[in-house]
């Protein structure tokens, strides 16, 4: 092979980083063709010691990866049979093209229950912070405009929903990637009674219940790349949420919400301005979305005109895939210290909460309870909206009588309604940010992640 065409196919720089899996692979395979008569004791013996011995060697940086030996499958076999005789017999009823995906999908499960756990563990920050701050109120906002009052923690338990159904996806996400494909050989299995369900078994390619998961068709086995496209899916979506949770907070802690603080460890200063403490945590976490969405693109673009079944195109699913996963794992790390380093503002939330205009929807429900259309409520107060705007005076300080000269159905009591903790103990409905709702909220997720 040239020179040049050696190094354009390699993918050993990149695909080295499956040699964990790859040996765990070899291992088991190597076990199931001593069950099958195709090893001696001996030689799965000298298999075994000379894949651990390589496996040191790699955890050390003593091995030396070779690119023209294109890959990691094809490094570490090659080393091993230039140790060990046996070594050539390692091969036996495997190709690289179902030794590439199940590398992949080993590599793809241990991936996706450290990402689960660094997601929980930022749901855990999310919580805290609402409890540490559960009497905090602030204004929620539609189209960026003030609109009702909810508690921070509310705010901050919508992330912890949306990072839920994250969770659920790669979940899901890992039992179609929890599916053995080794057997199926190049594209069309082997005469060689290889047996699947106990290398499935070794390698925990099983269900809830024990059950060995194996591939049903050889050619989809070694050209199928679904699992990857799936997680990159669920990760892009991750990581969407991450960009927005990441915006909420780089607008809080502007001057112009000032509702946040990061601790000085979690932000960056400028070169020119010295006053300057900039989020950038959160606006890397933001700006790195673009790479998790593109990788899934990639990937999708990447199958779209492969025939079957193994094509060599398939290589170039790994750095997407590697990409994905550590961009979304370092991201959802990293917010979650950036969470446990924030301070509220509270001065500034309760300056900002108690505008009572976010109540001008409670004194269209009072209008509703004494029996008014709600449209018509709507309509009044809408009126005494722009009474208010027009007198400069805030919504709570018009008269009982200016009341009155809009609607006569207002009683004595309708300023009471922007008595704003009164206001938050009648949002109680299943999923409103009420006080006892969201102290109920907060309660039960501090159970589900504990
Ligand atoms: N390096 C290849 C990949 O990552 C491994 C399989 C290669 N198979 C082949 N027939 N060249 O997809």
């Amino acid at each position: 092979m040239a020179a040049e065409v050696a190094q354009f196919t390699q993918s050993v720089s990149f695909d080295r980083r499956l040699w964990r899996h790859d040996i765990v692979g070899s291992l088991v395979h190597a076990d199931m063709l001593y069950k099958i008569g195709v090893l001696s004791r001996a030689e799965r013996h000298a298999i075994v010691h000379g894949l651990k011995t390589i496996a040191g060697e790699i955890e050390q940086g003593k091995f030396r990866w070779k690119p023209a030996l294109e890959d990691v499958h094809m490094n570490i076999e090659a080393e091993l049979t230039r140790r060990v005789p046996a070594g050539a017999k390692l091969h036996t009823g495997r190709s690289r093209n179902d030794q590439v995906a199940l590398d992949a999908r080993l590599w793809l499960r241990d991936e996706i229950v450290l990402l689960l756990g660094e997601i929980a563990d930022l749901q855990r920050a999310l919580v805290s912070l609402g409890e540490r701050n559960n009497d905090v109120l602030i204004p929620g906002y539609t189209h960026l405009q003030r609109a009702q009052p909810v508690y921070l923690a509310h705010h901050l338990l919508a992330y912890v929903e949306m990072l839920e159904r994250d969770c659920e996806r790669l979940w899901d996400c890992h039992s179609r990637v929890n599916v053995c494909p080794l057997g199926s050989g190049a594209l069309a299995g082997s005469t060689l009674p290889l047996d699947r369900a106990f290398v499935a078994k070794l390698l925990g390619f099983v269900d809830a219940s024990g059950r060995p998961q194996l591939t049903q068709n050889s050619m989809d086995a070694v050209s199928d790349r679904d699992f990857a496209v799936e997680f990159c899916a669920a990760a892009a979506l991750l990581a969407v949420h991450l960009s927005r949770l990441a915006e909420d907070l780089i607008l809080w802690t502007g001057a112009e919400f000032n509702f946040i603080k990061m601790a000085d460890a979690c932000t960056t200063g400028s070169s020119l301005m010295p006053q300057k403490k900039n989020p950038d945590v959160a606006e890397l976490a933001r700006g790195k979305t673009g790479r998790v969405i593109g990788n899934l693109v990639a990937l999708l673009t990447l199958l779209k005109g492969l025939p079957m079944t193994y094509n060599r195109d398939l290589q170039e699913d790994k750095e997407r895939l590697f990409d994905t996963a550590d961009t979304v794992r370092a991201s959802a790390r990293l917010m979650a210290t950036m969470l446990r380093n924030t301070k509220v503002n509270k001065a500034a939330c309760a300056a900002a909460a108690s505008d009572p205009a976010l109540l001008a929807t409670d004194l269209a429900d009072y209008l509703v309870k004494k029996a008014m259309p709600f449209r018509q409520a709507h309509h009044v107060v809408g009126a005494v909206v722009a009474l208010a705007e027009k007198l400069g005076r805030p919504l709570n300080r018009l008269t009982f009588a200016e009341l009155q000269s809009i609607n006569k159905t207002f009683g004595r009591d309708a300023l009471s309604v922007f008595n704003l903790k009164s206001a938050m103990s009648k949002r109680n409905l299943t999923g409103a940010p009420g006080t006892r709702e969201v102290a109920k909220q907060l309660a039960r997720w501090r159970e589900q992640l504990s």
